[in-house]
């Protein structure tokens, strides 16, 4: 499009110039509008719409019939009803600097006859990026809801708008007795994150910002859907209404909210310009904490009969104009695509960006999501794509524009491989849907060093090692400072407990200085105690690993941090191999996956991967490494002989005499299985105090109950 200054126009050019913003503006309407699914971003439509205007202006003769500034928003669509609006419904004319509010307050001043020095009350509220709508109201009752649509007429989603819970059916007080309640349907950040989770997980497309979310909620055919999708609602203004219940904007809003209407609670009423200033900045600031998207701030002039003096100019009030915040979309390069592997060792793309100014903040990363969503938008290195950054959310990639990607450009190619230790990076498969995980995962758990602190907390944690006076903030000191990397290292600490002394005191200095800046007091000594202190915990440190070098196999095996091995199924697994050796060795076995996958209760998902850990060369090394320093004990081999052996147990109630863990254990060791819940294939239930459902279960199902006292007589 050429960018001529618009006084440097030929009249043939304008024309010509003319003809293609009105297309092109109403195939970004309608794609915005009709399919939720804008192409540009916010700022490059509204800089097409502020071309046409300037064009128009300089050439009034050549305003075309059809011209953009003629209509508000798209067509309604054939999927529903319409509605004609008694009192259209308009737009705002925007304003992008303090200066453009200056001279819209200029513009009302000259308008009105009034001299500079005059103060007029305007108010100032938050523009929320939603989609707007009408609510007619007849003696209080909801009896129609609409969209925008064109202006002049909008969609009838009555029965989509009756669902969302923050809109009354019935008002309270006195209303008028015909209102039209005009405001804004939009949806929360965290509203907007479920959603697109809930819909990655059905498959199903996702949205890619909270209005497009809104809009594709409200106008759906079907009210259960826009009813499952949690949307919200504030008034600001109305259309037809049959007795006006105050002489200003902010009185009349006030009255909405006193009907049981939500309103928004950062509407100020001020004098001057630097008043609505300071509120368009008090609300920037706020912006990303609210929970919802606003894109600037609405004034409007408070006295409604100045407003009615003022009326309107084609599209939209004289007597209003919304203050934009800096564009939060903006068109870039992305230069490069990084994978970031996480503490749990899912491999995250990075779009890496010519730096770019969005919503006033230069972005050079931002998000891809994963795997899936790259070739979804089918992003490749050397695109141009749109990003786009809503409050303090994490930058994100929105569209490419394919008719600027570069010839050479290739399709990415997602590696299987960890950038971090070049382990293995696996999809998984869920075993119930036999849907691909949506995200990769690095296999190399022990030594991939993006992953280990979150690992070695877990190798010390309560059902793993049980490593006492090694806990979590411990074990991340010892990683920074170089003493932990793998799970052997934990054991090596016993050999160098100076080493461990001085990073603990020197860790502790630093904290007390902090405090002591922190609370502007004068620097103290160092006092000797804190170093006796210091070799204490190093003492007890010592000792809570030695004695965790003598260990079972099922927590071996739990701590190692397989995915999906937890507790439970690493006890199975021990169950079946009993000792180290023939552990090691079944891993080691051609056969090694199938073997897993007979074991009972181990699904094909999980015996993956065990598989794929042991395949991996650096578990592998890590684990003969830990194993030096430790003594693993066989598993008591399930008695065949006992009384409950092949039984199926299920405790419920509270147990006196033992825990739940324990008795699991014990009735385990004694080759009984340990169930959750009562069936039919129940051979026992063991009731406490308190039991409940279960213990009527086993009666339905005419399955044995024993007390507590009952049982140990049994199995003792
Ligand atoms: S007043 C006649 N107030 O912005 C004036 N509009 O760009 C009616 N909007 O169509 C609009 N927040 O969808 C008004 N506090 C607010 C608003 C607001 C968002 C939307 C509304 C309007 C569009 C104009």
């Amino acid at each position: 499009m050429s960018t001529k200054a618009v006084d440097k126009l030929t009249s043939a050019k304008a024309k010509k110039e003319l003809d293609k913003l009105a297309r092109d503006i109403a195939e970004h309407d309608r794609r915005y509008h009709g399919e939720d699914a804008p192409a540009i971003s916010d700022a490059d439509y509204d800089a097409l719409r502020r071309r046409n205007a300037e064009i128009e202006d300089r050439f009034p003769l050549l305003v075309r019939p059809d011209s953009p500034s003629h209509r508000v928003g798209a067509k309604v669509s054939p999927k529903f009803a319409k509605v004609t609006h008694r009192v259209p419904m308009l737009s705002l004319d925007n304003a992008f600097s303090d200066k453009d509010v200056g001279d819209f307050l200029g513009r009302v001043r000259r308008f009105l006859g009034l001299k500079e020095e005059d103060e007029i009350a305007v108010t100032a509220e938050p523009k929320i990026d939603g989609l707007s709508a009408s609510l007619r109201y007849v003696d209080g009752l909801l009896v129609q809801g609409a969209t925008r649509g064109d202006g002049a007429e909008g969609e009838d989603i009555t029965a989509n708008l009756k669902t969302i819970a923050g809109i009354p059916l019935r008002l309270t007080g006195k209303p008028p007795s015909v209102l039209e309640v005009r405001g804004e349907v939009y949806m929360t950040h965290k509203a907007f994150a479920a959603l697109n989770k809930r819909q990655e997980r059905d498959g199903k497309p996702t949205y890619a910002n909270p209005r497009n979310a809104a809009a594709g909620s409200v106008r759906q055919l079907d009210p259960a859907i826009t009813k499952s999708r949690e949307l919200n609602f504030f008034a600001y203004t109305w259309g037809e209404i049959s007795e006006l219940p105050a002489q200003t904007q902010s009185g009349v809003v006030e009255k909405l909210a006193s009907y049981g209407l939500p309103v928004n609670p950062l509407m100020q009423r001020c004098d001057t310009l630097e008043q609505l200033l300071k509120v368009y900045r008090q609300v920037e600031a706020k912006r990303a904490r609210l929970g919802y998207d606003i894109d600037g701030v609405v004034y409007k002039i408070d006295s409604l009969k100045l407003q009615e003096r003022l009326g309107f100019v084609s599209r939209s009030p004289r007597w209003a104009i919304a203050h934009k915040f800096p564009a939060e979309q903006a068109e870039t390069v992305l230069e490069d695509i990084e994978i970031q592997v996480g503490r749990t060792g899912k491999l995250a793309p990075v779009a890496r960006l010519r730096p770019v100014t969005v919503g006033g903040v230069v972005v050079a990363n931002a998000t891809l999501h994963n795997e899936d969503q790259i070739a979804r938008l089918d992003a490749r290195i050397g695109d141009t794509v749109v990003i786009q950054r809503a409050g303090d959310v994490i930058p994100q990639v929105v569209t490419v524009l394919l008719n600027k990607r570069p010839k050479s450009a290739k399709p990415y190619k997602f590696p299987d491989a960890c950038p971090i230790c070049g382990s293995h990076a696996v999809r998984e498969a869920d075993e119930k849907t036999g849907k691909m995980d949506v995200d990769r995962r690095c296999t190399g758990g022990l030594v991939c060093d993006a992953q280990t602190v979150e690992r070695l907390r877990h190798f010390v944690s309560r059902d793993a090692f049980d490593i006492e006076g090694l806990g979590g903030t411990m074990i991340e000191l010892f990683h920074d400072r170089g003493l932990l990397k793998e799970p052997a290292d934990i054991f090596a600490l016993t050999e160098k407990p100076e080493k461990v002394s001085k990073v603990l005191a020197e860790h502790r200095a630093a904290l007390s200085e902090e405090r002591r800046v922190a609370e502007g007091k004068e620097p103290v000594k160092a006092a000797k105690k804190a170093v006796d202190k210091e070799d204490k915990v190093v003492a007890n440190l010592v000792a809570g690993i030695e004695a965790r070098r003598k260990i079972g196999l099922d927590r071996l095996i739990n701590a190692l941090g397989i995915r999906h091995v937890g507790e439970t199924t690493a006890r199975v697994i021990a169950r079946h191999y009993l000792t180290l050796h023939a552990f090691l060795d079944g891993m080691k076995a051609e056969d090694a996956l199938v073997e897993l996958q007979h074991i009972e209760g181990v699904g094909g998902v999980v015996a993956e991967a065990i598989h794929d850990f042991f395949a991996e060369k650096h578990n592998r090394e890590a684990l003969d490494c830990l194993l030096k320093w430790l003594d693993v004990q066989a598993m008591a081999a399930p008695s065949k002989s006992s009384p409950v052996s092949g039984k199926t147990v299920v405790f419920t109630g509270t147990l006196e005499k033992m825990t739940r863990q324990e008795a699991k254990a014990r009735a385990e060791a004694l080759g009984a299985k340990v169930s959750g819940s009562v069936s039919v294939k129940t051979d026992i239930v063991v009731a406490g105090p308190g039991a409940g459902s279960k213990l009527k279960d086993a009666q339905k199902h005419g399955v044995e109950v024993k007390t507590e006292d009952e049982w140990l007589k049994l199995i003792s």
